[in-house]
């Protein structure tokens, strides 16, 4: 494991942005999160979170310890019980506030739904029963996979209701993922679709749903949402039309308490090997984290209008369109397509039309639209907006200034925010009326968090040095461990360095104490703000019938961040051609999902390897750079690299 990636140009680039961007005195005069609180959580972290938890949070029983710690596992808010969609839901009813919006839905092709959080607490309690119906009871799994429609989160808060955990499949993952994911969790229920919006078209889940059971004995039944009004294939007595089975039920299904510790849900994650791990969130901590983080970080006020451009199937979905926005009573934002259909101007168009006062994208997104030009923004009125967020990747200084400048109007504070599946909330990041930003920069931990960057030895490096990002203490969003192995929880995150949580990114802090974020340091991409890891997609490779053996590394690239290029080597007898490539290219598609694609592929008859046999892809992340060569003094046989380089013009884009 190495630091060097994101060393050496980019942090001279960094560097040289020099401007900063203090807040703005009357933001900060009106501003939610305030400098207090960071002096607060240093002098007790556990009474900072007590009285977070107590404030923010409605309890059936209130809890009887803050944290039980026996590193790395932990316990927050012991001795309590509560509910999650009563904390997101009911609670806010109950408080008159039933007319509120929680969503405004906007389906791709135009038609919207809107959803009060009275309509939110009859659909969530009908789809509840329909699930109790089916057999569902406190701790079954329940498996997700659908698109970003209304009845998405409601499936999440019905699962919640119950005290049943669900685990969410992005629409965009292959029956294969789906099935595996299926599998490890034993799930019993599949809630889907017949299909999607994307870009103009019609995107089917429900086949792959169905090879997706084909191949996952724990699922009894699936509950199907019409979305597109399509003619889909239904299993009978395991299939129901969520019409058929939810819109009868009663509206009344009381939200069952819980432990604090209860599992919520799981979401499963790339890391650096081949099969995906289960991230386990739990209810209380994990919901505290993220309802503190999204009033502070955003600043949300009742009257906001705030969106997440995320999809639900990730984490940024979960915590920050579902749970956290829910908690705080927020009027959200659901929209189901992507940015450029039918063209770049939808965003803004959204934004324009709902005076839309909050936006958390990627920036890879921001990179797209950037390319396109200001002048598609610039044509709609986008002084609503008030507060700008940033999330999934390192963005480039470019980018945040032209995020702030062009749709912030060059007033409207960007708030970078770093954080993972794993953290569950959102762990480094300015306050908007507190910290003066730089460009390119997540700033500071949040009050409560205690972030380092260490060297390989785990000692904290001085001002002005790289090193591996660390989080030295527990927080209450964090993850409670890997389904069913606790011992690769403590090896993938608790033994790299002793007694702290290794996040997998290399960190700067440069010499006024700010933190800048390099990228990973281990073998997973980052592609358009989605965690890929290379071991996957090498051995989706290597299950074509023509590939031997298989090498992927990340490309720098302008829009995604970086780009799958992989190596490959065909079997005897196998002959490279373009068609092959196409159908390898799509064979990965087929077996992750169209994310998973390599953008770039190239055949090769060998691979640089150690003397022991290990694949040196520092070498190949040269190669597929266009780089001078680093270090070669290891390489069993050097004329390989020679060879790929010879072939490197040959690479498919
Ligand atoms: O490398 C970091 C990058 O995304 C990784 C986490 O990915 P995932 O679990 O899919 O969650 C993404 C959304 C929270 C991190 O290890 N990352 C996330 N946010 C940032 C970031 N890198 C730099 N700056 C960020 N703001």
């Amino acid at each position: 494991m190495s630091v060097e990636r994101g060393t050496g140009p980019e942090i001279e680039n960094l560097l040289a942005e020099r401007r900063t961007f203090p807040p703005d005195p009357a933001f900060a005069a009106r501003a939610n999160a305030t400098a207090e609180l960071y002096e607060e959580a240093e002098a007790d972290y556990e009474a900072f979170w007590a009285r977070q938890a107590r404030e923010r949070l409605s309890w059936f029983t209130e809890p009887t310890q803050t944290l039980e710690w026996d590193l790395p596992f932990a316990k927050w808010f012991t001795g309590g019980q509560l509910n999650v969609t009563y904390n997101c839901v009911d609670r806010h009813v109950e408080a008159g506030n039933g007319d509120r919006v929680a969503y405004h839905w906007i389906g791709e092709p135009g038609e919207t739904r809107t959803l009060t959080y009275a309509d939110l607490q009859r659909e969530t309690a009908k789809a509840a029963n329909a699930l109790l119906e089916l057999g569902v009871r406190t701790g079954d799994r329940v498996a997700i996979y659908m698109p970003m429609i209304p009845e998405l989160p409601i499936a999440m808060l019905a699962c919640a209701r119950i005290g049943a955990p669900h685990t969410v499949v992005f629409g965009g993952f292959s029956a294969e993922a789906l099935s595996g994911r299926i599998n490890d969790c034993g799930a019993k229920v599949l809630i889907t679709a017949d299909g999607g919006w994307r870009r103009g078209k019609k995107v089917g889940l429900k086949h792959h749903a169905d090879e997706a059971m084909a191949s996952a004995p724990s699922i009894e039944h699936s509950i199907v949402v019409n979305r597109l009004g399509d003619d889909v294939n239904m299993v009978h007595g395991r299939d129901r039309w969520w019409h058929d089975i939810v819109d009868g039920q009663s509206d009344d299904c009381p939200p069952v308490p819980v432990d604090s510790e209860h599992m919520l849900y799981l979401l499963y994650t790339s890391g650096t090997t081949a099969k995906p791990k289960g991230i386990l969130h739990t209810s209380a901590g994990y919901l505290l984290g993220t309802a503190f983080t999204h009033w502070a970080v955003f600043d949300l006020k009742p009257d906001d209008i705030y969106w997440c451009a995320a999809d639900i199937g990730w984490v940024t979905g979960h915590s920050y369109i579902v749970y956290g926005p829910l908690a705080n009573g927020a009027t959200g934002l659901l929209y189901e397509g992507a940015p450029d259909a039918p063209t770049w101007d939808r965003w803004w168009e959204i934004v324009e039309q709902h005076k839309v006062t909050i936006l958390y994208c990627a920036p890879t997104a921001i990179r797209a639209f950037m390319k396109q030009g200001e002048e598609i923004p610039k044509a709609h009125d986008l002084s609503s907006l008030r507060v700008l967020g940033s999330v999934g990747e390192p963005i480039n200084p470019e980018a945040w200034r032209w995020y702030r400048d062009v749709i912030g109007g060059g007033t409207t504070p960007v708030v970078d925010t770093w954080w993972q599946t794993e953290t569950g909330q959102i762990m480094i990041s300015p306050l908007p009326g507190v910290t003066t930003t730089k460009p390119g920069s997540a700033t500071f931990p949040l009050p409560g968090i205690d972030a380092d960057v260490v060297d390989g030895d785990g000692n904290s490096v001085p001002k002005g040095s790289g090193g591996y990002l660390v989080l030295k203490r527990p927080w209450p969003g964090m993850l409670r461990g890997i389904y069913g192995d606790p011992e690769r929880y403590r090896e993938t995150y608790w033994s790299r360095f002793e007694g702290m949580y290794f996040a997998g990114d290399g960190a700067k802090r440069d010499e006024d104490g700010y933190l800048w974020l390099l990228g990973r340091v281990d073998d997973v991409m980052n592609v358009a703000g989605h965690r890929i890891s290379t071991t996957e997609v090498e051995s989706a490779l290597v299950d074509h019938q023509s590939v031997a053996e298989a090498a992927v590394v990340g490309k720098t690239d302008p829009i995604s961040g970086q780009a799958i290029f992989a190596f490959v080597i065909l079997k005897a007898g196998q002959e490279a051609s373009d068609h092959l490539g196409v159908q390898l290219r799509e064979h990965v598609a087929y077996v992750i999902g169209p994310i998973a694609r390599p953008k770039f592929l190239m055949f090769v008859p060998d691979l640089p390897k150690t003397r022991s046999g290990k694949i040196m892809r520092r070498l190949l992340r040269d190669i597929a750079e266009g780089r001078q060569l680093g270090d070669v003094t290891t390489l069993a046989d050097a004329t390989v690299v020679d060879t790929i380089r010879e072939n490197s013009g040959k690479a498919e884009d």
